[in-house]
C-alpha cells in the first residue's frame, strides 16, 4: 500500500501530460489548414446568400474531407478539400485555393480528378504534401508554365488547340533530329536512351539543364548541347515531360485525335480520299465531288456514312474505314469547313511535293539533323574521333555519286577510329538505315542532300 502511494504524484503528472496532449491534438486538428479554408468558404457562402433559405443552407455546409475517387486510374484526389470552389463560376478570380477552375467542362472533374493533369499527391490534405513538394514524393506538382505537358498523355501533341507550347515542343523534337539518337514510340536509333517514360523519370529542371549542357548533368555525355532559345528549351522540356508512358484507360485515350478541321484535313490526305473524290476540281471521279457536300447532307448523315457507308448508301463502293469516333468527327468538321474556308489554300497542301521537298521531310523523319545539324551544316562534336572531330556536314554530297551516298546511308559507319587509342570510343557513329528506310524515301533523301550542296 505504502509502496503504491509513493507513485501518486507520478500518476497525477502523467494525467496532466495526457490532458495537455489531448488539448494540443484538438487544437492542432481544429487549426488544420483545410478547415481554415472551408471556414472561409462557408463564410463567403453565407455572405453571398440572397435569401434566408440559401443562408440557412450555407450554414449547414459540413466541414469535411472531400475527395474524387477514380478506381480505374487508382487515384483518390482530395485537392477539393481546399480547392473547394473549383466548379463554382461565382468564384472566378477569387484567391487560391478558393478560386473557380477555368476550362474544365471538357474534362469533368468527377471523371478526371486533378492529379492526372497537375501531378502532386492526391491523398494528402496538407498543402506541401498535396502539392508534392516534400521528400520521397516523386511527382511534385507541375509548375504552371509546364502544365501543358500533361495534355500529351492523352492527346496527340501537335493537335491540341489549348497547348501551343506542346505543339512547338513536338516540332522542335523533329527539327532537331532527336530521333537520330533516341527512340520514342518504338521509332528511332539507340545511341541514347529510349525516351518513352522520360517524363516520369526526370524533373523539368533536370531536363532543361541537360539540354543546355549535357555534360554538366551527365559527366562524359555524348549528347550534343541543344542550341535553342530559352523559350524553345522550355517547349522541348514540356514535350518530354508529357512522355510518361503511363497506362491509361480507353476512355482517357478516346480523344487521342481531337476533332478539329485541320486534323480532319490531315486524315483526308493520308487516307487517300482524293483517289475517289474531288475538291475544287482536283481528285478522282468515282465518288461525288465533296465541295458542297454539307449542302446536300446533314452532319448526322455524314457521320453515319463514315461509320457504315453501306447502311445509308446501299451498294456503295465507298470502303468502311476503321475510324475512331473522334476521327469521324474530325473528318466531318473538315468537310463542313470546306464550304467556308478557302479551297485554294487546301489545294496547296495537296499539290504533290517535289522529290527535294519530300526528301527534306525524310531527313526530319529519321533525325539526320541530330548529328548533321538541322540544315546539314554539321557542327556536332564527336570527341576522340580520328578523322572527324565533328560529325561531317552534308554539303559535299553534291559531288558524290548517288550510289555512294545511298550506300553510306544504308550501311552506315559503325567503327569510328579513335584519335587517342587509349581514350574512350567516340560516342557518335553513323547508324545503318538499311531495312528502316524505304527505296522511295532513300531516293528523295538523296535528292534533298544534293540541294544542300548547291546552296
Ligand atoms: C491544405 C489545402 C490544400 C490542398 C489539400 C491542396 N491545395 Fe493547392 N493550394 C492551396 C493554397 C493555399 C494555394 C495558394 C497558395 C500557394 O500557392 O501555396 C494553392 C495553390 C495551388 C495551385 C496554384 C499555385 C501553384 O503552386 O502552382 C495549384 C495548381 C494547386 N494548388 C493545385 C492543387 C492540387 C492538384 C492539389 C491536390 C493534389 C492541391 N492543390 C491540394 C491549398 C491546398
Ligand atoms: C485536364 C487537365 C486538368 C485537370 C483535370 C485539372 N486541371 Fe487545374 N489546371 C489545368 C490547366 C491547363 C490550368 C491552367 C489554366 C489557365 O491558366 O488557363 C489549371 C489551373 C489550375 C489552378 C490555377 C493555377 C494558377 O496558378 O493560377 C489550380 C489551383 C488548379 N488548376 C487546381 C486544380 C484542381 C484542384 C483540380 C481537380 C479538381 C484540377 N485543377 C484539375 C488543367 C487541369
Ligand atoms: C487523362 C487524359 C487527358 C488529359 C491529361 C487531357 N485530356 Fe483533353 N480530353 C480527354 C478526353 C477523354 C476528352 C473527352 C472528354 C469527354 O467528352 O468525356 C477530352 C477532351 C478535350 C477537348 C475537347 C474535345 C472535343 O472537341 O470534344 C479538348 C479541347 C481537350 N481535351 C484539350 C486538352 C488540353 C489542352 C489538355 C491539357 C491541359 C488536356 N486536354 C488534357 C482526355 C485528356
Ligand atoms: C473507292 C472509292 C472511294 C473512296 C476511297 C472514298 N469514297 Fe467516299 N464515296 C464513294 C462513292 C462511290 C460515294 C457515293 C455513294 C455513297 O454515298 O456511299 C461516296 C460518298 C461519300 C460521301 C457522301 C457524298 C455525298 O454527296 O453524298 C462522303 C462525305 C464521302 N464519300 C467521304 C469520303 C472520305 C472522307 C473518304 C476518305 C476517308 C472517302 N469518301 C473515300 C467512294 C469512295
Ligand atoms: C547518331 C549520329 C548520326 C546520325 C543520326 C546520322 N549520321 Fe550520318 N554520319 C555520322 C557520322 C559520325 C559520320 C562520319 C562517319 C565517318 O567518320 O566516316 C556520318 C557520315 C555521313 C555521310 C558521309 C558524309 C561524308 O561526307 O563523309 C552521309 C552522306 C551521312 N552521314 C548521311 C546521313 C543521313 C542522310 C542521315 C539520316 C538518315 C544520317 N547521316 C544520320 C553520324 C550520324
Ligand atoms: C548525337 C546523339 C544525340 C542526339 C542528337 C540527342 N541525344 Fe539525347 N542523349 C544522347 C546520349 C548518348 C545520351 C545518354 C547520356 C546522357 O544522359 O547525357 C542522351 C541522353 C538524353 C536524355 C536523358 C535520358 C535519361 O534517361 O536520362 C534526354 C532526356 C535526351 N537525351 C533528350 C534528347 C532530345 C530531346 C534531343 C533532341 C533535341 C536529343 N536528346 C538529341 C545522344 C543524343
Amino acid at each position: 500500500m505504502d509502496s503504491l502511494q509513493k507513485y501518486y504524484p507520478w500518476f497525477g503528472f502523467l494525467g496532466l501530460v495526457i490532458g495537455v496532449l489531448i488539448i494540443v491534438g484538438y487544437f492542432k486538428d481544429e487549426f488544420r489548414e483545410w478547415k481554415q479554408w472551408q471556414h472561409e468558404y462557408i463564410e463567403q457562402e453565407i455572405s453571398r446568400a440572397t435569401t434566408p433559405e440559401l443562408k440557412e443552407l450555407a450554414q449547414t455546409i459540413p466541414l469535411e474531407i472531400r475527395q474524387i475517387v477514380l478506381p480505374e486510374s487508382r487515384r483518390v484526389d482530395r485537392c477539393t478539400t481546399c480547392h473547394i470552389a473549383v466548379e463554382d463560376p461565382g468564384y472566378a478570380g477569387y484567391k487560391q485555393p478558393l478560386a473557380y477552375h477555368p476550362n474544365h467542362d471538357q474534362h469533368p472533374f468527377e471523371k478526371f480528378g486533378c492529379t492526372i493533369c497537375h501531378l502532386g499527391q492526391g491523398r494528402a490534405t496538407d498543402r506541401d504534401a498535396a502539392h508534392g513538394r516534400v521528400k520521397h514524393w516523386e511527382q511534385p506538382m507541375l509548375p504552371k508554365n509546364y502544365i501543358e505537358a500533361s495534355c500529351a498523355k492523352c492527346h496527340t501533341a501537335t493537335d491540341i488547340p489549348g497547348a501551343p507550347m506542346l505543339a512547338r515542343g513536338r516540332e522542335l523534337f523533329e527539327e532537331q533530329g532527336c530521333i537520330g539518337c533516341h527512340k520514342l514510340d518504338g521509332f528511332g536509333s539507340s545511341i541514347g536512351p529510349e525516351l518513352d517514360k522520360i517524363g516520369a523519370k526526370r524533373s523539368p529542371q533536370w531536363l532543361a539543364q541537360h539540354f543546355k549542357i549535357p555534360r554538366e548533368v551527365v559527366p562524359g555525355s555524348g549528347m550534343p548541347p541543344v542550341k535553342l532559345k530559352e523559350l524553345d528549351i522550355e517547349a522541348l522540356t514540356l514535350f518530354l515531360l508529357g512522355q510518361t508512358g503511363e497506362p491509361l484507360s480507353e476512355y482517357f485515350l478516346s480523344m487521342k485525335i481531337l476533332p478539329a478541321p485541320e486534323v480532319g484535313q490531315r486524315i483526308f490526305v493520308q487516307r487517300g480520299c482524293l483517289g475517289c473524290h474531288s475538291i475544287g476540281g482536283t481528285g478522282g471521279k468515282v465518288g461525288p465531288a465533296l465541295d458542297g457536300v454539307t449542302k446536300r447532307r446533314s452532319t448526322d448523315w455524314i457521320v453515319q456514312h463514315f461509320r457504315e457507308p453501306a447502311a445509308v448508301s446501299p451498294g456503295t463502293v465507298m470502303p468502311r474505314y476503321d475510324f475512331t469516333e473522334s476521327e469521324i468527327r474530325a473528318l466531318t468538321a473538315f468537310l463542313v469547313s470546306l464550304s467556308e474556308t478557302d479551297v485554294i489554300g487546301f489545294l496547296k497542301v495537296l499539290q504533290p511535293a517535289t522529290p527535294e521537298e519530300r526528301g527534306k521531310s525524310v531527313y526530319r523523319k529519321y533525325g539526320c539533323a541530330g548529328c548533321h545539324g538541322p540544315t546539314g551544316k554539321g557542327g556536332v562534336p564527336n570527341p576522340n574521333a580520328k578523322t572527324n572531330q565533328q560529325v561531317p556536314p552534308l554539303m559535299a554530297e553534291g559531288d558524290m555519286a548517288d550510289i555512294f551516298i545511298e550506300s553510306y546511308i544504308t550501311e552506315g559507319v559503325q567503327e569510328i577510329a579513335k584519335m587517342n587509342s587509349n581514350g574512350p570510343q567516340p560516342p557518335l557513329y553513323m547508324p545503318a538505315w538499311e531495312g528502316k528506310i524505304s527505296e522511295g524515301e532513300l531516293a528523295d533523301l538523296v535528292s534533298y542532300l544534293h540541294t544542300l550542296a548547291s546552296e
